[in-house]
């Protein structure tokens, strides 16, 4: 195939990290910025309140960045375990100074720092469902009493609904590929071997993924600790969770 070349020696995240902020917005679908957008909006703070975010799998940190520019006196740690994803986002934050802090760990191991606030968008389905119990029950415990966890994600529904959503999803998605090569942000041969190349890395077992329910999600959150976890919004599988701890 013609186009890009991706590093395949490289993990799937470090070999797109470089690309990642101007593909994903169109590979990933319109739902994508919808549901970061979504996800700032929702956060449940006053936008002068001085409170501490946890952002876990932030990759380029899209929501870490969001949140410190809407909340002046919000302080960060936004952690992934991939350097070159990191190295994006490091950039990317330099304009926040000591507001913004980046940790390389693992999501699943690491200690999440006392927080008023952890957000996540797109790393759950990278978590095995064995593995989400502990990491929520450690997202619980991270959480200062009354703090908030907020998590967006593709999450599975049922077959016959996957099914005729699919088709609608398909045809939206379609058109804003479309619309993303009409503007020059990207092209087809790029779009063709960005998806060739993570078909590869899938069958080699370097990119894995798993479709949770929303359902499943919210019984583990309750079961770790939030009493009030909720569906809040969704455009087609796209889905985003709040919980809260006990106050
Ligand atoms: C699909 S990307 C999403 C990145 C970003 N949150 C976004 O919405 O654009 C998934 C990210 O999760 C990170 N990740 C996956 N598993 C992880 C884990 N166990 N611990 C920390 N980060 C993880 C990957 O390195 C990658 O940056």
């Amino acid at each position: 195939m013609s186009g890009p070349h991706f590093d395949d020696d490289r993990d799937y995240f470090a070999a797109i990290a470089q690309t990642y902020d101007r593909l994903q917005p169109v590979i990933a679908g319109p739902s994508y910025q919808a549901g970061l957008d979504f996800v700032l909006r929702l956060i449940p703070h006053e936008a002068g309140e001085k409170f501490v975010c946890v952002e876990l799998g932030c990759g380029t940190a899209a929501l870490t960045a969001g949140a410190l520019a809407r909340f002046p006196a919000a302080e960060c740690v936004a952690i992934d375990n991939e350097t070159a994803m990191l190295e994006i986002a490091r950039r990317k934050l330099a304009a926040y100074g000591g507001r913004a802090d980046l940790r390389e760990a693992d999501a699943g191991t690491v200690r999440i720092p006392e927080c008023d606030l952890v957000l996540s968008s797109f790393m759950l389905h990278h978590v095995p469902p064995e593995d989400l119990p502990v990491l929520l029950r450690r997202v619980a415990t991270g959480l200062s009493p009354g703090g908030c966890a907020i998590f967006l994600d593709t999450m599975q529904a049922g077959p016959r609904w996957g099914e005729q959503m699919g088709t609608l999803s398909g045809r939206l998605y379609r058109a804003h590929v479309r619309a993303a090569i009409a503007s020059g942000q990207t092209t087809q041969d790029e779009i063709d071997a960005r998806w060739a190349f993570k078909r590869k890395m899938r069958d080699e077992g370097k990119d894995v993924e798993y479709r949770h329910s929303a359902e499943h999600l919210l019984e583990a959150m309750n079961e770790a600790g939030f009493d009030e976890a909720g569906l809040v919004w969704r455009m087609f599988a796209s889905t985003i969770l709040v919980g809260f701890v006990p106050a």
